[in-house]
């Protein structure tokens, strides 16, 4: 392939998101932990599907980060994921120190590569990594957006008994508890979902959408979601690798935009080969406004942690 894309961790997101990349056929695979034996196993068993699953993509397992350079992404998933009672923000202080050493190495090694953040808590992460890798802000990119929203998109289906591919849905703000679901601009068929079910039923999937982590978190008992956020990840990715410019929600660095400055946070941004290409500013009813702005604040409380922590 000529593209070349690393995932770091070869945990549950990280091993699934390679599994993706390569079985879609969009380029090389690197996929890199802190434990011996597990990238290189996982990626030995993966190369072996591929005669199955009829792809030419290469897999290969490191834990170290020669074999990283020159990679076009970089998916962060390492880390710890959250246990049952565990918010995403009970994962900061691990978190933060696992990404900072991660970018550092992965900057030496890829000083043009695109990061795509996926470890939690997503917004403080991305910060974390925006510092440690001094790269602009259209290098430095959040999975969040997708995901939610494509749980939304999910429940919607489910709800209303019509293709998942008839829908769309935006999910802004940060990715917590505060995230700010857009009913008006949630669609069927480019019909928003606001004419087609009632109130009650659309706050029902909004709650669950805003509660989608910790439903599967409490499903599973242990550890988290990993096939939908690995999906969301490379949905990101393929448009950057292709150029796609495909409109998404996902965490960007805001300077201005919706009144928000200095802060990661979920927008509808335009993903290229340049990475994160535009931020597009949608308008907002001033309840809409006033939930994305709770979200702000609470993200911002993290980056405080954050600064907290050093
Ligand atoms: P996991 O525990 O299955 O995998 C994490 C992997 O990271 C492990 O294999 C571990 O050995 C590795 N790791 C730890 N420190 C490392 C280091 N310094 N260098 C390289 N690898 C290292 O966890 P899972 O389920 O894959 O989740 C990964 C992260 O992604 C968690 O923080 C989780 O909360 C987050 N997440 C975020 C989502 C989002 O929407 N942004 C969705 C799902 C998960
Ligand atoms: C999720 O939303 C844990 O952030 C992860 O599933």
């Amino acid at each position: 392939m000529d593209k070349k894309v690393t995932v770091v961790g070869a945990g549950n997101v990280g091993a699934t998101a390679a599994q993706r990349l390569a079985e879609k056929e969009l380029c090389d695979v690197v996929l890199l932990d802190i434990v011996e034996g597990v990238p290189q196993g996982k990626a030995l068993d993966l190369t072996e599907a591929a005669p199955i699953e009829k792809h030419d993509a290469k897999v290969a397992g490191t834990n170290g980060y020669e074999a990283t350079a020159e990679s076009d992404i970089v998916i962060i998933t390492a880390g710890i994921p959250r246990k049952p009672g565990m918010s995403r923000d009970d994962l900061i202080s691990t978190n933060a120190g696992i990404i900072k050493n991660v970018t550092k190495e992965i900057v030496k090694h890829s000083p043009d590569c695109v990061l795509i953040i996926v470890s939690n808590p997503l917004d403080a992460m991305c910060h974390v990594a925006f510092d440690a890798s001094g790269f602009p802000k259209n290098r430095v990119i959040g999975m969040a957006g997708v995901l939610d929203s494509a749980r939304f998109r999910a429940f919607i289906a489910m709800e209303l008994n019509v293709s998942v591919e008839n829908t769309h849905a935006f999910v802004l703000g940060g990715h917590g508890d505060t995230m700010v679901p857009l009913p008006r601009y949630s669609t069927v068929a480019g019909i928003p979902i606001t004419e087609l079910m009632p109130k009650d039923r659309i706050d029902a999937l909004v709650d669950r959408t805003a509660n989608g982590g910790a439903e599967i978190v409490g499903l599973l008992k242990t550890g988290s979601a990993f096939y939908a956020p690995a999906s969301a990840a490379v949905e990101m990715a393929e448009s950057i690798l292709k150029d796609k410019k495909k409109v998404l929600p996902c965490a960007a660095y805001l300077e201005g935009e919706y009144g928000i400055n200095n802060l990661f946070i979920g927008v509808p941004v335009k993903l290229g080969k340049n990475g994160m290409e535009d931020i597009i500013e949608i308008t907002l009813t001033d309840d809409e406004k006033a939930a994305l702005m709770k979200s702000a604040e609470a993200v911002q409380e993290l980056k405080d942690d954050l600064a907290k922590l050093g």
